[in-house]
Order: C-alpha cells, then sequence, then structure tokens
C-alpha cells in the first residue's frame, strides 16, 4: 500500500502563476489515495478557481478565515493533518511564514499544524536570491520546515533562472517520502538493481537484453514507501525513467561494474533485492577501434562467463553476515519453478521471485508481472497478474516479514 492511501493531505496554493501546476499535484494526490484539502489564499484565485480543486479532490476548497465554521477550521485542517504541503509558495506567503504571521486560512492554518510541512516557492530568480527571501527560508529550514526546489528554468517572465516550482510528480514523490519515513523499513538499507548491462564488443556495439528496468524502479520506491534508504543501481533502461525521490543513484554499464556497485553497498546493506538482468556472458575481446565490413570479413563472437553477482554476494555474506536478505529475480522461458528453485538453493537466496517472461502480459518491458515468490524449504507463493508496482509492494511486504523473522539467511 502506498503511504498516502488515506491520509490527511492539506495543500495550501498562494498567488503564483505557478498555481496551475497545484491543480495536478491535487490530482495526483486524490488519485493516490489521499484526503486532500485544499486551502487558496486570496492572491491564489486570481489564478485559479475553488471549483477546480473542489472537483479534482471531491472536497470543499477553502478560501477564507471568515468562512462560517472559521473559528474551528484552521485548528481543524491544521491538527488533523498528516502533511501540510505549500505549492506553489510566493516570496510573500514564505515571508508570513516566517514571520509567524495569521491574516488569512493558509498561514493561520501553517501555525496550527502540528505535522511536516513542506514548502515548494516558486518566484522569479531575482526574488528567490533576495537575502530577505534567503533568510526567510534559512529561518523555516531551521524550524525543520522542508524547502523543496526550486528548481532552474525558464520563468513566466520569460527570465531563465533558480525559482520554478518543481514538478508535481517531483513534490508527489517529497510527499510519498515524508509520509513513509516512519515504515517498517526506517533504518534499514535496502539495495536494489535494476535493468540490463551493455557489454562491448568495440566502442560502438555492445551486447544486451530487453530489460526496461521498471520492475526495479518500482521496487526502490516500494521500499522508500516503507521507510528504507534506498541506493539504486541502474544498467540500461528502456525508457528514461525517473529516480524514485530519496533514492541514491548509481549508474553502471556492464556486468562488472554492475558486480562492483552491488559488492561495495552490500557491505553495509540490510537487503539486496537484485532484480537487474545481468548479461551472463561478455564478449571475450572489446576492440579498441570500430570493426569495420569494409575491411575485416565478419569476426566471430567470442564469449567469456561474466562475474555472477549473487554467488558473490552469498560468498561475502558468509563473512559478512549481511545482508541479512538477500531477493533474487528469475526471468525465464522454460521450466520456470524447476529453474528458479535451482536458483534459489544455489545463491542461498532468502527468496526468489520468478516470472515467465514468454507470457505477452508478463515480464520485460510491459507495465504488468505475474509471478511466483519462492522461498527455501520448497514454499511457493503464485501472484496473480499485478502491476509492477503491486508485484513490488507484495515482494517488500515479504522482505519486511523475513527481516522480522530473522528467517533472511
Ligand atoms: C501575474 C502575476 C504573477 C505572480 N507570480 C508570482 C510568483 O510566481 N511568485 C511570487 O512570489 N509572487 C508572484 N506574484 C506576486 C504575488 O501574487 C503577490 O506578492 C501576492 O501578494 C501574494 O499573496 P499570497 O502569497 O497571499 O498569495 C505574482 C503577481 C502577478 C500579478
Amino acid at each position: 500500500m502506498n503511504p498516502l492511501q488515506g491520509k490527511r493531505i492539506v495543500l495550501g496554493v498562494s498567488g503564483s502563476i505557478a498555481a496551475y501546476k497545484a491543480a495536478d499535484l491535487a490530482s495526483k494526490l486524490t488519485q493516490a489515495g489521499a484526503l486532500v484539502d485544499v486551502i487558496l489564499s486570496e492572491g491564489a484565485e486570481r489564478f485559479i478557481t475553488p471549483l477546480t480543486f473542489a472537483s479534482l479532490t471531491g472536497r470543499k476548497t477553502h478560501t477564507s478565515l471568515w468562512e462560517d465554521d472559521a473559528h474551528v477550521l484552521h485548528v481543524g485542517l491544521g491538527e488533523g493533518a498528516d502533511l501540510l504541503v505549500i505549492a506553489p509558495c510566493t516570496a510573500h506567503t514564505l515571508a508570513k511564514l516566517a514571520q509567524g504571521q495569521a491574516d488569512n486560512l493558509l498561514t493561520l492554518t501553517a501555525l496550527a499544524a502540528r505535522c511536516p510541512v513542506l514548502v515548494a516557492p516558486a518566484m522569479d530568480g531575482g526574488m528567490f536570491e533576495h537575502p530577505a527571501t534567503q533568510a526567510n527560508l534559512e529561518t523555516l529550514r531551521r524550524r525543520g520546515v522542508q524547502i523543496l526546489g526550486p528548481a532552474q528554468g525558464r520563468m513566466a517572465s520569460g527570465l531563465v533562472g533558480l525559482g520554478r516550482m518543481l514538478e508535481p510528480a517531483e513534490i508527489l514523490g517529497h510527499i510519498r517520502l515524508t509520509l513513509g519515513r516512519a515504515g517498517p523499513l526506517a533504518g534499514k538499507h535496502v539495495v536494489v538493481s535494476a535493468g540490463g548491462t551493455q557489454e562491448p564488443l568495440d566502442p560502438v556495439r555492445y551486447l544486451t537484453n530487453r530489460s526496461s528496468g521498471k520492475q526495479g524502479f518500482a521496487l526502490a520506491q516500494a521500499a522508500l514507501d516503507l521507510g528504507a534508504r534506498v541506493s539504486l543501481v541502474v544498467g540500461a533502461t528502456a525508457a528514461a525513467l525517473p529516480t524514485p525521490i530519496g533514492a541514491e543513484r548509481t549508474d553502471v554499464e556492464t556486468a562488472a561494474q554492475m558486480a562492483e556497485a552491488v559488492l561495495r553497498l552490500c557491505q553495509e546493506a540490510d537487503v539486496l533485492i537484485m532484480a537487474a538482468a545481468v548479461a551472463d556472458f561478455r564478449p571475450r575481446q572489446v576492440r579498441a577501434h570500430k570493426i569495420k565490413k569494409e575491411r575485416e570479413t565478419p569476426p566471430p563472437l567470442e564469449l567469456e562467463p561474466t562475474t555472477d553477482i549473487l554467488l558473490a554476494v552469498a560468498e561475502a555474506r558468509r563473512r559478512l553476515g549481511r545482508p541479512a536478505v538477500v531477493v533474487g529475480f528469475a526471468a525465464e522461458s522454460e521450466q520456470l519453478l524447476a529453474n528458479a528453485q535451482d536458483k534459489l538453493e544455489r545463491k542461498n537466496l532468502s527468496m526468489i521471485v520468478a516470472n515467465d517472461i514468454s507470457a505477452p502480459d508478463a515480464g520485460f518491458a510491459v507495465d504488468t508481472n505475474r509471478v511466483l515468490l519462492l522461498l527455501p524449504g520448497g514454499v511457493v507463493e503464485p501472484l496473480p497478474l499485478m502491476t509492477k508496482g503491486e508485484v513490488a509492494a507484495a515482494v517488500l511486504a515479504r522482505v519486511v516479514r523475513l527481516l522480522v523473522e530473522g528467517a533472511g539467511s
């Protein structure tokens, strides 16, 4: 379950041209299962209407301190919230927050709030860099307010600078990270590998595979949702997948680089989830120059094995006693169960996630997956067809149980 499900989020919107992006954020939060109460400043109402937010959230939009039930409204909204996010936050609202002013429903609610407060500034570069704004930001930071962005880029004025509000998807990622922080994996370090590897033949050609990286990225997000510190080791992916907010990302190309990164990170990890499709073989010889068809007959493709990362992890784990839990993936086109069972035992895994890549709705590139979870002792748990996000949540739920039971090794 994602950490936004059933959470009460107060979304404050102030008078910036970026207010239109707050509608997208309200929609994304609602779709993720949160109950979203929107408060518009008077300035925000110049840019966007309460009706827009009421339509997107299915809840009343609040605009005034002087609403009928206002004497308890700000306290109710502020104290009942799991998180307050102000996006966009103008220079003016920032200044009021820093001074503790409470002359509108938004700033009054911020004073009453006892929950985490996240602020996404949006303003022209000059306004953002002004010492007054910087001092206000510093005051808020010292008080524990999280400042999101701003980003560098083109602003409505036509100028380019630091002051653009972060994109709603990024703000959503920060909210998710904050709400997940106290989850059952808090204090645990999870390493996830994702994508395929590329094994060079010459400076322009390489051998690779069909891995899209989607399942690995979903696993990283699911681990973050449960409060883990996440290291994501990424090989080649089909598209430029956005890094889950909060994950520490290492990019690699070859199986050797993947092995180096994973083994290094595993020295202080509690969990390894090896979702990457690592090449089993690589060209024995890598040419320094491009192989030219005019000069050569087709060269024979001689291959040699790469390092088996999970075997190397098993060896290191015997010495170091960590990671406590190691999860492998088996992508098979035949004899799925037998091959996965064999890999589970040979590589001394805590669990293996097996998927039949010959099915059109599972495995590489698609957004869905149908997997079997195999555990030592012949335990086989088939999961129905799910999105890769749902598979990731199911795998992580199992990881939590393995850690709690201490049955990881
Ligand atoms: C067209 C227009 C765009 C504006 N955009 C911004 C902005 O992006 N950031 C900002 O800090 N102020 C911006 N302002 C100024 C604020 O709207 C103004 O300071 C207002 O008092 C903010 O009040 P509020 O923070 O209570 O919403 C803009 C004003 C106008 C007229």
